[in-house]
C-alpha cells in the first residue's frame, strides 16, 4: 500500500512504542505493558488491535487495518461444531495465507471437548493463538447459546478455558478470552470471570464494556474493564465505542487497559488505527487520508475480496465495505443505491475507481469524520 508523504513519514520515523516513549501527555496509561505488548511468545507491534467481527474482519480486511497501523488482529469466530468445518464459510474463515503472524483464531462453542478440538483443528491449520468467544451476544452453536451467553454459567466457561488451555498449552500456543462485563446489570461477572481464567493459564483478557443484555444498545461503560485490569497481572484489553483518537485516550486514561480494541469505527475507515497511534504519541491529529490513498486502498480491497470469496459472492459481499468507506462522502449515497445493479467484479471495480476520480476533484483529502454518527450507521 502507498501512502501520501505525511503519513509515510510518520509510519517510517518512528515505531508505536517509541512513538509512545516520546508522548509526555499525563496518562496514567503509560504502563510498560503499553508500550511492551506481548501475547505469550508474540510480541506486537503496537497495543492497537482490530476486533474480531464476523462478516467483516476476513483475512483481506485484517490485513488493510495492519497495513494502517493495527497492531494486531483476531479472525472472525470458528464454530467448533466439526460440522461446519467443511462448509466454504468456515474453509475462508480458517485460510491464512499470507497473513502476518501472529496468528490468531477466536472460536466460539458450548462444549469443553469440542471447544478444545476446534483449538487443535485451527492450531494444525497455522493458528498462533486462540481465543474463546465469550462476548458475541446472538450466537447459537449446537442448540445453545455460545458467546458471551457463556458467562451466565461460570462452572462451564472455566470448564471450556480449561480444556482449550489444556489443549493448546503443549503446543505453546497462548489461549486468550474475549468477554463482556457480564451476563446483565444485575449480574456483572466479568472479574469473576477473567480472574479464574488467569488462574487458569489465559494469557490475555479483553473486555468489551457492555452486558450481553445490552447488545450493542447504550454506551460502553469502562470501570468494570478498570477493575478487571486493576486485578489481574496478564494484559487486559479495553474495547467499545472507541471511534476517535480523543476516545481513545479517554479510554486508556479511564481503564489503564494494555492494549485498545476496534471494531465498528474500522469499517470502513481502516486508518483510524493510524489515527489513534498517532494521537496517543503526539496528542496532535494527523490529517485525513488524501482521495488518492482511499482510493488505492479500496481498489486493494477489493481485489483480495475478490480473490478470497470469489465473483459472484464477493461482488455482493463488497458492497458493505464499500458503503462503508463512502459513507458521509459527496454522492455516497447515490452511487451505493446504484451499486446494487452491478454484478462483476470489473464492473464494480470500474464504478468504484470512477466514484473516487470524480471525488478527487472536489477535494484532496476526505472530510473529517462525525464519529457518532459513523458509529450509529455502522451497526
Ligand atoms: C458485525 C459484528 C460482528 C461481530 N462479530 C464478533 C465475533 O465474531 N466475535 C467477537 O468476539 N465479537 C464480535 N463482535 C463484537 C466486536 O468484536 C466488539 O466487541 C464490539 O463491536 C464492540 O466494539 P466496538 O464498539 O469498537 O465496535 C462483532 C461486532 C459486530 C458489529
Amino acid at each position: 500500500m502507498q501512502m501520501d508523504d505525511t503519513h509515510r513519514a510518520y509510519h517510517k520515523r518512528l515505531s508505536f512504542a517509541e512513538i509512545l516513549g516520546n508522548y509526555n501527555g499525563a496518562s496514567p496509561s503509560r504502563s510498560p505493558h503499553f508500550l511492551f505488548m506481548q501475547i505469550g511468545p508474540y510480541s506486537l507491534p503496537n497495543a492497537l488491535f482490530v476486533a474480531p467481527m464476523a462478516g467483516v474482519t476476513d483475512r483481506p480486511f485484517r490485513q488493510l487495518c495492519r497495513q494502517f497501523g493495527a497492531g494486531y488482529a483476531v479472525s472472525e469466530m470458528v464454530s467448533s461444531r466439526k460440522d461446519l468445518w467443511h462448509t466454504l464459510k468456515t474453509s475462508r474463515r480458517v485460510n491464512h495465507e499470507g497473513e502476518p503472524g501472529p496468528i490468531a483464531v477466536q472460536i466460539a462453542g458450548t462444549e469443553p471437548a469440542m471447544m478444545s478440538e476446534a483449538a487443535v483443528y485451527n492450531i494444525d491449520r497455522g493458528a498462533q493463538i486462540i481465543d474463546i468467544n465469550m462476548g458475541c451476544p446472538a450466537k447459537k452453536v449446537c442448540h445453545k447459546w455460545a458467546g458471551s451467553a457463556l458467562m451466565q454459567d461460570e462452572a462451564l466457561a472455566l470448564r471450556i478455558v480449561e480444556a482449550v488451555v489444556a489443549a493448546c498449552a503443549p503446543r505453546g500456543v497462548p489461549v486468550t478470552l474475549k468477554m463482556r462485563t457480564g451476563w446483565c446489570q444485575s449480574h456483572k461477572n466479568a472479574l469473576t470471570i477473567a480472574r479464574a481464567a488467569e488462574q487458569a493459564g489465559v494469557q490475555m483478557v479483553t473486555v468489551h464494556g457492555r452486558t450481553r443484555e445490552q447488545g450493542y444498545k447504550g454506551e460502553a461503560e469502562y470501570d468494570t474493564i478498570a477493575a478487571v485490569k486493576a486485578a489481574l497481572r496478564i494484559p487486559v484489553v479495553a474495547n467499545g465505542d472507541i471511534d476517535s483518537p480523543e476516545k481513545a485516550r479517554e479510554v486508556l486514561r479511564k481503564t489503564g487497559a494494555d492494549a485498545l480494541m476496534i471494531g465498528r469505527a474500522a469499517q470502513g475507515r481502516p486508518w483510524i488505527f493510524r489515527e489513534i497511534g498517532h494521537h496517543l504519541a503526539t496528542g496532535e491529529h494527523l490529517a485525513p487520508p488524501l482521495v488518492a490513498e482511499l482510493r488505492r486502498a479500496l481498489l486493494e480491497h477489493l481485489q483480495d475480496h475478490y480473490g478470497l470469496y470469489g465473483e459472484c459472492t464477493g461482488v455482493r459481499s463488497a458492497r458493505k465495505h464499500i458503503g462503508w468507506y463512502l459513507r458521509g462522502l459527496p454522492g455516497g449515497e447515490a452511487f451505493r443505491a446504484r451499486m446494487h445493479a452491478l454484478q462483476t467484479c470489473e464492473q464494480q471495480l470500474a464504478a468504484v475507481a470512477e466514484y473516487m476520480d470524480a471525488l478527487a476533484q472536489q477535494m484532496d483529502r476526505l472530510p473529517l469524520v462525525n464519529d457518532g454518527v459513523a458509529l450509529e450507521m455502522a451497526l
